[in-house]
């Protein structure tokens, strides 16, 4: 099993190697849209562009790579955004949900998971 840190819910989640990012998040019942994404969503079929997160922390392959769907939907995004529906978690990661309304504390929230250790 591996891990998922969720900075914004304060949580952290278990999967299989592999799992997709999105499953896991609806799994959970942790909320992954914003408004646009609650009122209609592709269903993780990489259309909608409303299943957003940002990578805060993890190995830099923790993740399986960005998807040709993503690398034109993510082209004006920042380079730590990915579509969870098209993401595969490899290995532990730091994730933030609906990074497009960040909390107000995100720093303190990156801050103090730098400081607590992930586990592999
Ligand atoms: S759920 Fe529509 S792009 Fe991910």
């Amino acid at each position: 099993m591996t891990t998922i840190r969720f900075i914004r819910e304060g949580v952290e989640i278990q999967c299989r190697p592999g799992e997709n990012l999105r499953d896991v998040v609806i799994r959970e019942n942790l909320q992954l849209y914003g408004l646009k994404g609650m009122l209609g969503n592709c269903g993780g079929a990489g259309q909608c562009s409303t299943c957003f997160v940002s990578i805060e922390g993890g190995a830099s392959n923790s993740l399986s790579p960005l998807t040709d769907v993503e690398r034109q939907k993510l082209k004006s995004r920042p380079d730590n955004w990915r579509l969870a529906c098209q993401t595969l978690v490899k290995s532990s990661t730091v994730v933030l949900t609906k990074p497009q309304s960040p909390p107000s504390n995100l720093d303190k929230l990156i801050d103090d998971s730098k400081n607590k250790k992930l586990p592999k």
